[in-house]
């Protein structure tokens, strides 16, 4: 084990307020896609045809044939040891939150419990007519889906680019980056608004910013320490 390995687990392990951000990278050992890099959904498709209200409004049936499509793939998708050690030390944890900026589920399915889905949920619908919305794990026959109370259409549950975040869990996460005294930033690419900025606000007042994340990321220069490999092989080291 590397000195700066020993130092960030004994960080991890004395504190008592422990943050966690992370990104599509964690669950990519799982087999779920992430955005960037040269396997990544993004490079071949364009985000703005896919995820804005704008794309929505216009073609709602390709925006759902696309979300339908990942939501199959990641129904065929388990946590991995990454998420099952992040599970583990919540329990060890008497202040702790688990931001996330995936809308997979696979932290919920690893057994975390204080996760902020700050990017919503797949799993979710909401009716863009009525606003009610629910948990969908099945297909949809017909798409694009429409509500049974009021005949609306149904969008996933996940922000898209250009609006909003959900007002709890983002307040949550902003609560957590203003006292937590260590943040583990990890398998994120660090370049999508507020979660990129995230990492600023707890180095500012002080915490420990440790990062784990193959690649190097607009937020590594400002890192107490940074572990360049797997989520799944290096955070059960650093949270074990
Ligand atoms: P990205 O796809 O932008 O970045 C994934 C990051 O994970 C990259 O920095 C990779 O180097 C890293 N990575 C890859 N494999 C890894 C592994 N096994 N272990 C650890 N890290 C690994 O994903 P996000 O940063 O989550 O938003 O993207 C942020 C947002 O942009 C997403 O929530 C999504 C996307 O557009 C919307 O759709 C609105």
């Amino acid at each position: 084990m590397t000195r700066e390995m020993e130092a960030a687990r004994g960080w991890v392990r004395d504190c008592t307020s422990l943050c966690v951000l992370t990104g599509a990278g964690v669950s990519a050992e799982s087999g779920v896609p992430t955005f960037r890099g040269p396997e990544g959904l993004w490079r071949q498709r364009d985000p703005m045809s896919l995820a804005t209200p704008e794309a929505f409004a216009e073609d709602p049936k390709e925006v759902w044939e696309w979300y339908q499509w990942r939501r199959q793939r990641i129904r065929g998708c388990a946590p991995n040891p990454g998420h099952a050690a992040l599970a583990a030390v919540e329990a060890a944890k008497p202040d702790f939150l688990l931001v996330t900026q995936n809308v997979d589920g696979l932290h919920l399915a690893a057994g975390s419990r204080r996760v902020a889905e700050i990017h919503g949920s797949i799993w979710r619908v909401r009716c863009a007519g009525c606003g009610a919305e629910r948990e969908e794990r099945s297909d949809f026959a017909e798409l694009p889906p429409r509500c049974a109370a009021c005949g609306g259409l149904l969008r996933p549950g996940v922000v898209w680019f250009g609006e909003m975040l959900p007002r709890e869990p983002s307040d949550a996460a902003m609560e957590m980056l203003t006292r937590c005294e260590v943040l583990i930033v990890a398998g994120t690419s660090a370049v999508v608004a507020p979660a990129s900025g995230y990492a600023a606000v707890a180095k500012r007042r002080g915490a420990r910013v440790i990062e784990v994340n193959p690649d190097e990321t607009p937020v590594s220069g400002i890192c107490d320490a940074t572990f360049r490999g797997r989520s799944g092989e290096i955070l059960p080291v650093l949270l074990g």
